[in-house]
Formats: structure tokens, C-alpha cells, sequence
């Protein structure tokens, strides 16, 4: 069975942005997105050009920029938001503009003060004027997540009679289970009508820590565009990370999918975009964590030096990490030790790790981590250094280097 395609939809210079705390210019948005361009994203969501001066510069400079990937602009329901989105994408090659507006009771009830009649043929007329810009216009129905279903398959139909290209269906407050947001793309996958003419898209975000499982799960369920951010950055608790869809699609040839996405430069632009932003990568974050190929405890060391394979189930090398490392710490048995001494050159027999080890032991319990200059000191310090020993500390150490 031939592979379908699952578009990236990069919204990192966007709701990325919306991170409290982040403030990119112009120059670094540009220089971010031809990063995104390079790793091989379908779409970067540039801006959301009504919302500032500056925000406008960035989308118009993107678009002169960016050459063979969609180039899309934010806007809300509303006339000007359009227009000015549609005026700076004049330049772009492939245009997109993005509108939208609330369609759960929350939204149409006390944000808008409205009603669902009211919010339809909001939804429609922002689409038709988004189309008097450009061909490529992709909907959201903001707050998917809590919208009824009924309501929902509604707004689709209108949308796609007018012309919208995508439909997105945030999950805009991180509220629903994997599995219910599944349902609700695939209740819209089978029930609108002429749901085959657009494409179906998720925008998670990660209030509950779901974000990646619910677009997950609507890719399994028939979405094909996933809207998502580098590092995972994004409003409030963040958006679905782009690194962790893409490994999760790569890594699960059963779910017959691929992305278009350079795998090897994915922990270049998670540096990248992290230093431009100020915002620091958790040591934990999943495949771009500092930690995340780390390994420290005796038990998995000892494995992973066996056989990669026992504790590691991605490799470092498709994420552009050279090599996974063992850390030495009070936890780390005598095979990481013996390991991280031959990487230094040093070729010690068991007897003489024997002895260093409860040396080692008695550093690494005062320190976090043990580094290669400690080995060094620690290895001079030990009693194999003593006189007594310099013949068997000869004749079982081999310095190479
Ligand atoms: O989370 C959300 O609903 C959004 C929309 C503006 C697409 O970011
Ligand atoms: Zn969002």
C-alpha cells in the first residue's frame, strides 16, 4: 500500500511566538524561516500581520524569502484582518491566509456575545474575501476541541462550498482525549459533505500534555496536515512539538505515513530556534532534550554498551545527534567507567577498575557528574599510581592518546 503524505504545518514563528516571554524580529523570523524551508516543512505559518506593524514586515520579508514552501498568514474574521493579511503576501509564491473564528458555545456565547447562524456566515465571509487574494485558504474553527460535532460538520460544509482549501480543527485549550479527538476527525472524514476537496488538519495545543497524542491520533483518523512548533513552543503550555510528530510518524512504518521533513537537521534547528527565542529546551524534552540520548544509571549503561538497541529505540543519528553518551554519575556502574576510560585512551584491566571504581564512587557522590578531566585526575590519584602498583598500572593501562 502506497504511503499518504502528512503535511507539516510549521506555526513556530506564530503561535510559537505567542510563547510568554518570546519576541523575534524581523531579521531572525526571516532567518528562522529559511531554516524551516531547508528542514523541508510544507507550510510555515508566518505571522499574524494585523496584530502589529512589525508582525506585517515579517510575514511581507518571509514572502519575498521563502521560495518552494507555502507561505501563510493569520487572520481572524474580520474584513481588515484579510485584507492586510492578503496585501503582505503579495510576494509570496504560495499564499496562504488562515482565518477563523470561535465555533464552540464558549466561544460564540461570551466571546462573541453571538449566535451559531451569526458565527456561520462570519465563517463564510471571511472565506470569500480570504479568496479574493488568494487560491489557498485554509479555515479554522477555533475551539474544535469543545464544539459540538453537528455545529462543526456545518461550518465545514459551508466552508468548503466557498472554497476553503484546509479545514483546521484546534484543539485550542488542550481539552480533549487522544482517542475523542480521533472520533471528532473522523466523524467529519465520513459525515461532510465534500470533505475529499480539502484537506483535514489537527492544532493541538498541550495544556493536558496531549498535544502530540491527539494530532496523533488524528492523522490515524484521516487528517493529513499537522500543525505544529519547533521545541514544542507555543501559548500557555505550548502547541504539538514538530520533532515529535515527525519521529513518531518515521519511527512507525506500520502507520504507512511520511513527512517531507529532514529528520538529520531536526536537533540543529531545535538549537537554533531555542537560542534565537531565549526559550531553553527541558533536559527531558523528547528527541531534542540535552538528556534525551543521555544515558546514566549502571543497569542501562551497561546495556546500551552491549547493544544500543536495549535502551534506545531511536536512533541518535536520524535526529542529527552523533552519538548517544554516557554520563557518569553515582549511579553509573564499572562498564560505563571501563567505557569512558577507553574513550580517553586509557585501557584499563577489570583488577584495576576494580580499584578505581570505589574512588570513582566516592567523587560521584559529592558531584553531579563526572567529567572526562576528573577521570583524568582520578585515575592519577589512584592507588595505581602508587609505587607499588606502577608495574601492573604499565602493564594494564595503554595510553593511546
Ligand atoms: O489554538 C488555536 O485555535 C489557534 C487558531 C488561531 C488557529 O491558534
Ligand atoms: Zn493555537
Amino acid at each position: 500500500m502506497k504511503k499518504e503524505k502528512i503535511q507539516i504545518f510549521d506555526t513556530s514563528l506564530r503561535d510559537g511566538e505567542q510563547s510568554p516571554g518570546c519576541s523575534l524580529n524581523t531579521n531572525k523570523k526571516v532567518e528562522i524561516a529559511k531554516e524551516l524551508e531547508y528542514l523541508g516543512v510544507d507550510v510555515i505559518e508566518a505571522g499574524f500581520p494585523v496584530s502589529s506593524p512589525g508582525d506585517y514586515k515579517s510575514v511581507e520579508k518571509i514572502s519575498e524569502s521563502i521560495n518552494n514552501t507555502i507561505v501563510c498568514a493569520l487572520s481572524r474574521a474580520v474584513k481588515t484582518d484579510i485584507e492586510i493579511a492578503g496585501e503582505s503576501l503579495k510576494k509570496a509564491k504560495l499564499p496562504r491566509i488562515h482565518t477563523g473564528i470561535g465555533t464552540s458555545n464558549w466561544h460564540i456565547k461570551y466571546k462573541f456575545n453571538s449566535t451559531p447562524d451569526k458565527i456561520l456566515e462570519r465563517a463564510i465571509n471571511a472565506v470569500k474575501l480570504a479568496k479574493k487574494y488568494v487560491e489557498d485558504v485554509e479555515f479554522y474553527a477555533e475551539d474544535a476541541g469543545r464544539t459540538e460535532n453537528n455545529f462543526l460538520l456545518k461550518i465545514c460544509e459551508k466552508v468548503i462550498q466557498y472554497g476553503a482549501t484546509v479545514i483546521n480543527i484546534p484543539d485550542t485549550t488542550g481539552f480533549c482525549l487522544p482517542e475523542e479527538y480521533g472520533k471528532k476527525i473522523r466523524f467529519l472524514k465520513e459525515n461532510v459533505q465534500g470533505i475529499h476537496k480539502v484537506i483535514l488538519s489537527t492544532h493541538c495545543h498541550n495544556d493536558l500534555g496531549l498535544a502530540t497524542a491527539n494530532s496523533l491520533y488524528g492523522i490515524i483518523n484521516g487528517a493529513r496536515q499537522v500543525e505544529c512548533t519547533v521545541n514544542g513552543i507555543g501559548e500557555r503550555a505550548g502547541n504539538t512539538s514538530l520533532e515529535e510528530i515527525v519521529m513518531i510518524i518515521k519511527q512507525n512504518k506500520h502507520l504507512n505515513l511520511f513527512t517531507n521533513i529532514n529528520t538529520k537537521k531536526i536537533t540543529f534547528i531545535s538549537n537554533f530556534i531555542s537560542k534565537l527565542t531565549e526559550i531553553t529546551v527541558p533536559a527531558n524534552k523528547a528527541i531534542v532534550g540535552f538528556n534525551a540520548f543521555s544515558h546514566s544509571s549502571g543497569i542501562h549503561q551497561d546495556g546500551i554498551i552491549k547493544r544500543k538497541e536495549t535502551y534506545e529505540s531511536i536512533n541518535p543519528k536520524d535526529v542529527g545527534v552523533h552519538q548517544s553518551s554516557i554520563i557518569l554519575t553515582a549511579r553509573s556502574g564499572r562498564a560505563a567507567l571501563n567505557y569512558r576510560y577507553e574513550k580517553l585512551g586509557f585501557f584499563l584491566n577489570r583488577n584495576s577498575i576494580d580499584r578505581i571504581y570505589p574512588i570513582f564512587l566516592e567523587y560521584a557522590d559529592k558531584k553531579k557528574e563526572i567529567t572526562d578531566e576528573e577521570l583524568k585526575i582520578i585515575l592519577k590519584n589512584s592507588n595505581i599510581n602508587n609505587d607499588n602498583d606502577q608495574k601492573r598500572y604499565r602493564n594494564s593501562i595503554e595510553i593511546k592518546c
